[in-house]
């Protein structure tokens, strides 16, 4: 960790609305802040955790960072640069740059495409950039399964043929197909079972040590955060009610907020 922190993505003054259905056909559109002026900082090589309740934003925030969704107000620069402004060529960059992995393997996998092609895929899209022949490729994907801890004899097999955390080594494998810096991580192992969450969760850490990754880490689970996250944000109700290096926030909290979730956090060893 270094001490002067450069910053990779800044949030800054971020709201973003839905518009809800009428419920009448007189009434008014209504609006639902999903963010609401949301500023924060994501450090090169470091761990953001974002906490907070169901319905806080999380997942809104990440879908804006990976520019899926626009903002209404204030703005994402990464590396400096606003990421609502890029060309077609800059989107294709800044999706590469920046990959997910989400809380449900089952969802983000096609169930009729193999493990290979699974993590080929984004090599396919980004051939020109990346100029891989279909060897070269295959040959990728099996270094990056070695990766995460499968391997040649899960290449060809389907995702119904693997176990949960197995699918999540693919998504992970995945999202590193493209060496991307940065990984959003939306809740990546609330759908797993305990034991393999741990595996998951050492997975990641080593992954991160090994390419130097910049993670977003959005959980609910704030023993999972301590233990996996530099820095860390509260979100309440689309607002950030508190924010600072992980340490502080958890051993000396400033918001009643964050003291009550803190308050009902389990005792976990790790
Ligand atoms: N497409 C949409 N249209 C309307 N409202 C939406 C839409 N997506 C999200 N919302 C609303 O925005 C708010 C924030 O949702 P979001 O999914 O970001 O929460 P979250 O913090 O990720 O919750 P969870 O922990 O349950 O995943 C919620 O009130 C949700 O109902
Ligand atoms: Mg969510």
């Amino acid at each position: 960790m270094s001490a002067d922190p450069v910053p990779l993505i800044e949030v800054q003054q971020v709201t973003r609305r839905y518009a809800l259905a009428r419920q009448g056909l007189w009434e008014p559109r209504r609006q639902l802040t999903a963010l609401d002026q949301v500023s924060l900082t994501v450090h090169a090589g470091r761990t953001l955790g974002v906490v907070g309740e169901s319905g806080s934003g999380k997942s809104t925030l990440t879908r804006c960072l990976l520019g899926l969704e626009p903002v209404d107000g204030g703005r994402i620069l990464y590396r400096g640069q606003d990421i609502a402004v890029h060309d077609a060529r800059g989107r294709r960059g800044h999706t590469a740059r920046m990959q997910v992995v989400f809380q449900d393997p089952n969802a983000s996998m096609n169930p009729r495409m193999s493990v290979h092609d699974i993590i080929a895929e984004g090599m396919v899209i980004h051939q020109r950039e990346l100029g891989l022949d279909g060897p070269a490729r295959s040959a990728q994907v099996l270094e990056l399964l070695g990766h995460v801890g499968l391997g040649r004899d899960h290449l060809h097999r389907y995702p119904h043929e693997l176990s949960g955390g197995q699918r999540q080594r693919v998504c992970i494998a995945r999202a590193l197909a493209l060496k991307p810096e940065c990984l959003i991580l939306d809740e990546p192992t609330s759908a797993l079972d305990v034991s393999v969450q741990a595996q998951v969760l050492n997975l990641l850490h080593e992954m991160q040590q090994t390419f130097g990754l910049t993670y977003l880490f959005v959980s609910h689970d704030l023993a999972v955060v301590r233990y996996l996250c530099d820095d860390v944000v509260v979100l309440r109700g689309g607002k950030v009610v508190e924010g600072g290096p992980a340490e502080q926030v958890f051993t000396s909290p400033q918001d009643d907020y964050t003291r009550a979730l803190i308050a009902a956090m389990p005792e976990v060893a790790f």
